[in-house]
């Protein structure tokens, strides 16, 4: 079979990691575990997801001339992700600081830095969309490009999945280029004012074609353009670190639908290789392989 292809427009970021008994309120000092610089970015994390989960992977963004920056790269093409047009711009690599308490909960500041110099489609990133199976969109991106690339890919008949996070309002005419967006709880609720993320998700279901609300450890909720709501439990599983949880469940999920798989099928597979990632530390360090979520779920 040939491997379904997977864009992923994105962010890639270092996340400078701590680990701490727990996250100091304002304007308190804590002192923490340890400290960890470990690659990530959403579009990164999900870019990841895809290629371990077997996606041939073409990741589009930018990072700076600096080490953080290569890291990332090198991170990237060790999993076979093609980083062709992932360009070297004159910004500091972007980083997100994350605190990770001893309940496995995580508190994040994002620097966009490079990120923030992907402003417009090029010609390349159109060539890649367009040859994709699918196509991965999350808001660490200027909104602008990302609403570019929705139309573009909707324009070829290349289907999007777009995670709303960090959650802004969102144009009307985004969501409706848009096949399946996938917030997590918080988001959901944010997107729509709404107080339940159940009420959340039917509200955004009739913006979108297809919503999955993820719920962390009470898994997910699937809606379908006119089929009953689908609950998706997670795994019970002992928790190490959720950072990256939903990038994983994401990456995973655009890969079943690029291989035609259907939605129960393509969402068991995500919450098995989320399942996986929340018992091991860090982002990038903790998604699953194929092979992986294959034994799991076997
Ligand atoms: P995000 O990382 O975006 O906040 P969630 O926390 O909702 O996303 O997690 C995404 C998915 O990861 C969930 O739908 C679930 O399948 C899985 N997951 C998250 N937390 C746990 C957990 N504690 N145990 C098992 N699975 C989990
Ligand atoms: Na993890």
């Amino acid at each position: 079979m040939t491997r379904p292809r997977i864009a992923v427009l994105g962010s890639a970021n270092m996340d400078l990691v701590v680990t701490t008994q727990r996250a100091p309120e304002r304007g308190e000092t804590v002192t923490g575990h340890e400290f960890r610089t470990v690659p990530g970015g959403k579009g990164a994390n999900q870019a990841l997801a895809a290629a371990r989960a077997g996606g041939d992977v073409t990741f589009l963004g930018a990072v700076g001339d600096d080490d953080f920056g290569r890291r990332i790269r090198d991170l990237l093409e060790a999993d076979g992700i093609d980083v062709g047009e992932l360009a070297v711009v004159a910004e500091t690599t972007g980083t997100a600081h994350i605190t990770v308490d001893d309940t496995g909960d995580n508190s994040i500041v994002v620097v966009p830095g490079a990120n923030g110099c992907v402003t417009a489609l090029t010609d390349p990133h159109r060539a890649a969309i367009r040859a994709a199976d699918a196509l991965l969109l999350q808001l660490e991106l200027p909104l602008l490009v990302v609403a570019e690339a929705a139309a573009y890919a909707h324009s070829v008949g290349v289907r999007t999945v777009l995670t709303p996070a960090p959650a802004i309002p969102l144009a009307g005419s985004l969501l409706e280029q848009v096949d399946f967006l996938v917030p997590n709880e918080h988001e959901a609720m944010i997107l729509t004012g709404a107080d339940d993320p159940h009420q959340a998700g039917r509200e955004l279901a009739e913006r979108c074609a297809q919503v999955v609300v993820t719920l962390g450890a009470e898994g997910a909720v699937y809606l379908g353009s006119g089929r009953p709501a689908l609950q998706v439990p997670a795994f019970p599983v002992e928790v190490l670190d959720t950072t990256a949880a939903g990038d994983t469940f994401v990456g995973v999920l655009a890969v079943g639908l690029a291989e035609g798989l259907e939605p129960e099928a393509t969402l068991r597979r995500a919450a098995a290789a989320s399942a996986l990632s929340v018992q091991r530390f860090g982002a990038s360090s903790s998604m699953p392989t194929r092979t992986e979520i294959d034994h799991f779920l076997s």
